[in-house]
Order: structure tokens, then sequence, then C-alpha cells
């Protein structure tokens, strides 16, 4: 599904956009606590990326650095060349699709988290703000696992 079907289906707005934003400022500063936190839960189930030969820390840069770029909420040519680079990745190393899909479910609770914790936030504002990272989130995901069903490979 190219992000713009997933833009349609969502209504993701130039003020989700702008939300989106505002979201990654709220965030920024947490997300390297929130990758610990994501990779110190996938060692919970036995399923860490040394099942890959690679150390989390040696992730946590590489996954920071997407955030950043889908948190622009420009879903254009340069983000989708990258978006499917890196599914294209997780599907070569053989991660598994279901573990995939929930990383990014336990990633978007991390990052809800961090914005109701932000201070002063507004409780309208912070839902606005989830409700933005929700569907840039489902939009990144479904390019996540496209080649799973046979894209991009
Ligand atoms: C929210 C889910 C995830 C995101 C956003 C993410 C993000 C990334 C990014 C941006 C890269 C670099 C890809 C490239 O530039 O070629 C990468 C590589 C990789 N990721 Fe993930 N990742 C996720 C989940 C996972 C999980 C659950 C594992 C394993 C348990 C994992 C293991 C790896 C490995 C082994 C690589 C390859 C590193 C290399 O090429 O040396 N990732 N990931």
């Amino acid at each position: 599904m190219e992000s713009s079907t997933g833009i349609a289906f969502l209504g993701f707005t130039e003020k989700d956009r702008q939300h989106l934003l505002e979201a990654y400022v709220c965030i920024r500063s947490s997300i390297p606590s929130i990758m610990d936190e994501f990779y110190r839960s996938l060692d919970v189930i036995g399923e860490g990326p040394q099942n890959y030969g690679v150390e989390p820390e040696d992730l946590a840069a590489l996954q920071a650095a997407h955030w950043r770029h889908l948190f622009d909420g420009r879903f254009d040519r340069d983000y989708e060349n990258a978006a499917r680079r890196i599914a294209i990745r997780h599907y070569e190393i053989g991660l598994p699709q279901d573990l995939y899909a929930m990383s990014y479910m336990k990633v978007l609770v991390l990052f809800h988290e961090a914005i109701w914790k932000a201070p002063g936030i507004e409780r309208a504002h912070a839902r606005v703000l989830t409700e933005a990272v929700t569907k840039a989130i489902a939009i990144d995901m479904v390019h996540a696992i496209s080649p799973y069903s046979g894209d991009l490979v």
C-alpha cells in the first residue's frame, strides 16, 4: 500500500502533520529511554536483536534516525524509499512478521506514554498529538510488513 492510500484512509491532514512535529518535540529527549525499554521488552521474550548477531546499542541510533524521519510527516519519495529499504532489510534477516508488527505497537505505546507525560501538556492537546502519531505509525507499519505479503521483493 502506498503512503497516499494510508493518508486518505486514515484522514492524515496537514493539521496532523503539524501535530506530528509537535509530538516529536515532546518525545525526542525520551527516545533513548524508549529504545532501551523497547530492546528490554524484546529480551524479556528472548527475541532481542542479538539473535541476529547485532547489539541493541548498534540498532538504537538507526531506529532513532528513522523515527526522526517519520515524525517529519512528509510521506514523500525520500521517505518511501527509506521505508522500503528498511522493510526489506528486516525481511532479509528473517525477522518474523508478527514480531515486527508487535514492535510497532510497543513503540506506539511508549510514544503515547511520553506525550501524556510531557510537562504541562493539556489533555485535549495530548489527544490530538497521540492521534497524529498513531496515524503515522500505522502508515509506516504497513510499509514495514509489505515485503511479507510479497510486495517489494
Ligand atoms: C518498530 C520496529 C523497528 C524499526 C522502526 C526498526 C528500524 C531499523 C532501521 C532503521 C534499521 C536500519 C536499516 C537500514 O538502513 O538498512 C534496522 C536494521 C535492523 N533491525 Fe530493526 N527496527 C525495528 C524492529 C526490529 C526488531 C524487532 C529487530 C530484532 C529483534 C530488529 C533487528 C534489526 C537488525 C538485525 C537490523 C540490521 C542491522 C544491520 O544491517 O547491521 N529490528 N532496523
